[in-house]
């Protein structure tokens, strides 16, 4: 793989999202783990990303000069790119020369910048700035704060930038850290969805073995259909997948689970109906955290359920099931300090809080990948687009969107609200642009209206459209007029209980992204 070595920012994720964009294999590793832990990846590249600190500052993360004595390429990026300077006889320091958000860079000709204009913006954060390149590399480019802010130097194959070539700010910088991979570090690109999905299937094959079996949530997200589709793929009938109906989705999507997957995988699926327990266990209850709790306690208790029934049936047969399948991505691996070191940010439980005394081996074969990977890979095994392109929903599902009390009623209004807006952006041709759109029912609201000739006192719908990466930050999408109106007057003619259509303008933070 290209190693991203993270020197503390959060922005070595982004870097190495970036170099799979460019279909080329990655991963994070810690900037201090050993000599040995580097070798052992075998890498092809290092990315040194961006850091917090001056590479002078009492307690700077440090890099290790070993690592650019490996005799690979070697792209340094802001902090990356002063510490590789320092390191190879160049000379840093504080001249002032600071620089935060956009500016512009005079490109000096070289390998990076080639067939970008003499000067393009660049998305900055720095205060010490590289003064001398080290012997061997040219100097590509210059900002008013950083004289030198791109060098290279092709015989070593190494090259850096003190801009930030990873943030949409900087409109080339794909184009660049792309050119150092393929021109410079002299890489194909081979990280390919069919070749991703082939190993993953190669790899599960391997870890249960000829005759080992496998259980599955399925929650009807993206990620538990794309691994247990792997896992069905590799393994066959070996694996049951369970689906456990919380009567929390939203309209159709009990019907994609049960049809489209089936269909689409030849999947063995056991249906666990919950929704009238968890909608008894939910009564009375309107706080978020409560009803969150309530949800979770539930889920397992269902799955547990299902899984000895499982279980049973293969006990009678004298098979045990040893194998628990899981849709954790990359992003939580690496967030969960997951194995390189990387800083521990918090812990993810997907399938959480299972009894200890079910003892499963854990299978997470989209352990390596970033959503988009697990959307491509997830078409590769041709599962439909409604599956595929599904927006991210909450666990516990539509309980948090609807703020007040949960009840069977109030889910059915949520569900005709949220199909609408749901037809409507989609029609619209938003999709693309909407990361996901919470439509929440502020259920202990009423408002007065007036419908005909007649007044009305109903309930207020929120849409709550966002656009974001990965769901850290974001920001409220611009969906045009038209299509509000559209949304509003559909929600409000097609459903009684409702007489008023709001729009939630607020970025995260402050606000999160569901209203609960
Ligand atoms: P917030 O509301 O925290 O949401 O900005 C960030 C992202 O996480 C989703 N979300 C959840 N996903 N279980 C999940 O699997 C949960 O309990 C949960 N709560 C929020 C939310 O939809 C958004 O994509």
């Amino acid at each position: 793989p290209v190693l991203v070595v993270d020197f503390g920012a959060q922005y070595a994720q982004l870097i190495a999202r970036r170099v799979r964009e460019a279909r080329i294999y990655s991963e994070v590793i810690a900037h201090d783990a050993p000599i040995e832990g580097f070798r052992a990846k075998n890498p092809a590249a290092l990315v040194l990303s961006g850091g917090p600190a001056s590479v002078y500052a009492e307690g700077a993360a440090t890099l290790n000069p070993a690592i650019l004595e490996l005799g690979i390429p070697v792209f340094g990026i802001c902090y990356g790119f002063q510490a590789m300077a320092q390191a190879l006889g160049g000379t840093v320091a504080n001249t002032g020369g600071r620089e935060f958000g956009r500016t512009t860079l005079t490109n000096s000709g070289g390998v990076l910048h080639d067939g970008l204009g003499q000067t393009q913006p660049v998305w900055m954060s720095h205060n010490d700035a590289v003064q001398v390149a080290p012997d061997g590399f040219t100097v590509t480019g210059s900002t008013p704060g950083a004289p030198v802010a791109a060098f290279e130097n092709t015989a070593t194959k190494m090259a850096g930038v003190q801009y930030h070539p990873e943030v949409l700010h900087s409109p080339h910088g794909q184009q660049v850290l792309t050119r150092f991979l393929y021109e410079i570090a002299g890489l194909a690109p081979t990280w390919t969805a069919a070749n991703i999905a082939e190993s993953l299937v190669a790899s599960v094959r391997e870890q249960v073995g000829e005759d080992g079996l496998a259980i599955c949530g399925l929650s009807g997200g993206v990620d538990s259909a794309v691994a247990a589709a792997l896992v069905q793929r590799a393994i066959g009938d070996r694996v049951t997948c369970v689906f456990v109906d919380q009567g929390l989705l939203r309209a159709g999507e009990r019907e994609q689970v049960q049809t489209d997957f089936v269909a689409a995988t030849g999947a063995r699926l056991v249906t666990v109906d919950a929704a009238d327990k968890v909608l008894a266990e939910l009564a009375g209850h309107a706080d978020p955290e409560t009803k969150r709790k309530i949800v979770g306690r539930e889920f397992i208790r269902s799955f547990e359920g299902a899984v000895s029934e499982v279980l049973g049936d293969n006990a009678s047969s004298g098979r045990k099931v040893q194998y628990l399948v899981q849709g954790t991505l990359y992003p939580d691996v690496v967030e969960s300090g997951g194995g390189s070191g990387t800083a521990n940010i918090k812990s993810h439980h997907n399938v959480g809080g299972l009894p200890d005394d079910l003892e499963f081996t854990l299978v997470e074969p989209l352990r390596l990948l970033f959503k988009d990977e697990v959307r491509a890979v997830g078409r590769e095994l041709g599962l439909p687009e409604e599956i595929v392109n599904r927006q991210p929903f909450p666990g516990p599902g539509l309980s948090i969107r609807i703020v007040g009390e949960v009840t069977r009623a109030r889910l059915d209004l949520l569900r005709r609200a949220d199909a609408i807006a749901r037809e409507e952006l989609t029609a619209a041709g938003l999709d693309g642009q909407i990361w996901q759109c919470p439509v929440v029912l502020l259920a202990d609201v009423r408002s007065v209206g007036v419908q005909g000739d007649s007044r009305t006192y109903g309930h207020p719908i929120v849409l709550r459209p966002v656009s974001s990466e990965d769901a850290m930050t974001a920001d409220w999408t611009r969906v045009p007029y038209e299509v509000l109106e559209a949304i509003s007057t559909r929600i409000t003619n097609e459903v009684p209980e409702v007489n008023r259509v709001v729009l939630d303008v607020t970025s995260k933070p402050p606000g999160t992204i569901e209203w609960e």
